[in-house]
């Protein structure tokens, strides 16, 4: 008979987003006509010239294991990549590669957190910081910031939530699930309270850095505020901008004695990651940017469209973003039209059941009275989502 389960695992539920999607790709491979938007990942296939890498690695005999931390290729692919992007100057010993940005930021959390330490963490935020945390036995620690503020925490907010026992803070920008991104002075003014703290580890989960389009360019804090560069870590990878989900590559950049002690922990749990996917992001990093471009382009033009159209439906307050391909209304109103739709998560399963139309709800990102909805998807899949959205309002309200 099998005993208990690990307390660890005991304390987390599965990604919410991952479980949403597969129920929606169920739905639909049961024959019912389903529009999925609660998926995290771009629509494109990955651009040929980096498929043609991957056969080329494969053919020249690169399936064998390479170095735990990724081969020298690629860490000095991600070296030119911070510099050429980033203007962030880092040494092969300050570099590590993973199975995906996902492990790249488990394995830090690894590294650094012991029970008892805090994480801070803005709500609303990427759903598996605050399980991930506490899958170390660390607590996470939630500033809110609604769309009144743009849903970014202040400077006010985050020096009220740190405390002596505050070991981490998680940034991600443009972030997962709101789309928004910090300023440069924003930047400025949340290291200024870091700056206060010098004990406290800042991670910046850069993921969607090129699925931007708003004026300013993108920066993280590090780019900002150098003087941080000794406490921050910088998280990113191939997924979202090369439409490389499946790959699994993300890297970690950070001082060495943190990049060190994932290396130790990769090298007992995963050896290194897959040969073959990292000649793939060797090659979309060195390679032509033409096609990142393109992609953010279309992003670009299906959140104009889903916004405005959004914006239209009575009773949603939707904040615009400045990149990824999700956005986040706040859909409150909506929970008074019926006593048993009377929460985000009682709406999402309204609205796949009756309507068709998979969505995330905001709770799932600590954030009640939203819901996310993914824009990578084809155009049409989106105009029928909206009206179909139109109608489930109508029918809500009936
Ligand atoms: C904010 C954020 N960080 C990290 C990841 C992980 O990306 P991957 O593991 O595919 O590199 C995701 C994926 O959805 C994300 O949204």
């Amino acid at each position: 008979m099998l005993k208990e389960l690990a307390y660890r695992v005991q304390q987390i539920k599965p990604s919410a987003t991952a479980d949403m999607s597969s129920r929606a790709d169920k739905l639909a491979a049961s024959g019912r006509d389903i529009i999925n938007l609660a998926m995290g990942e771009p629509d494109f296939n990955t651009p040929s010239h980096i498929q043609q890498a991957a056969i080329a690695a494969m053919q020249a005999g690169q399936t064998r294991y390479t170095a735990t931390d990724g081969t020298l290729a690629l860490k000095d692919a991600i070296i030119q990549k911070f510099a050429r992007d980033n203007q962030l100057t880092f040494e092969r010993s300050e570099i590590i590669v993973s199975c995906g940005a996902k492990h790249s930021l488990y394995n830090l959390f690894a590294a650094i957190l012991n029970p008892g330490d805090e994480v801070i963490i803005a709500a609303p935020y990427w759903v598996s910081y605050p399980d991930m945390a506490k899958l170390m036995g660390a607590n996470p620690v939630i500033i809110h910031a609604d769309h009144k503020q743009q849903f970014k925490m202040t400077p006010v907010q985050l020096r009220s939530a740190i405390t002596p026992a505050t070991r981490l803070l998680v940034l991600n920008s443009p972030s997962n699930p709101t789309g928004v991104a910090y300023t440069a002075a924003e930047w400025q003014a949340l290291g200024a309270v870091l700056m206060e703290h010098p004990d406290i580890i800042v991670v910046t989960d850069d993921i969607y850095e090129h699925n931007l389009w708003r004026t300013e360019p993108f920066s993280n804090i590090l780019m900002v505020c150098p003087a941080l560069r000794d406490r921050c870590v910088v998280v990113n990878g191939v997924s979202k901008t090369y439409a490389m989900t499946g790959w699994r590559i993300g890297y970690t950049a950070g001082p060495h004695t943190i990049i060190g002690a994932m290396k130790k922990i990769q090298s007992q749990s995963t050896s290194c990651p897959c040969s073959i996917s990292q000649a793939a992001a060797t090659a979309a990093l060195n390679g032509d940017q033409a096609c990142v471009a393109e992609m953010t382009a279309a992003y670009q033009v299906r959140h104009d469209y889903l916004v405005g159209e959004l914006q239209k439906l009575p009773g949603v307050s939707v904040q615009p973003g400045d990149g990824t391909f999700y956005v986040f209304p706040h859909i409150e109103p909506w929970l008074k039209l019926r006593a048993d739709i009377n929460d985000d998560v009682a709406l999402s399963e309204y609205v796949l059941n009756e309507v068709g139309v998979a969505v995330i709800p905001g709770s799932a990102f600590g954030a009640p009275g939203y819901i996310r909805i993914s824009y990578a998807a084809n155009m049409d899949k989106i105009v029928t989502a909206v009206e179909r959205l139109q109608l489930a309002i109508v029918k809500l309200s009936q």
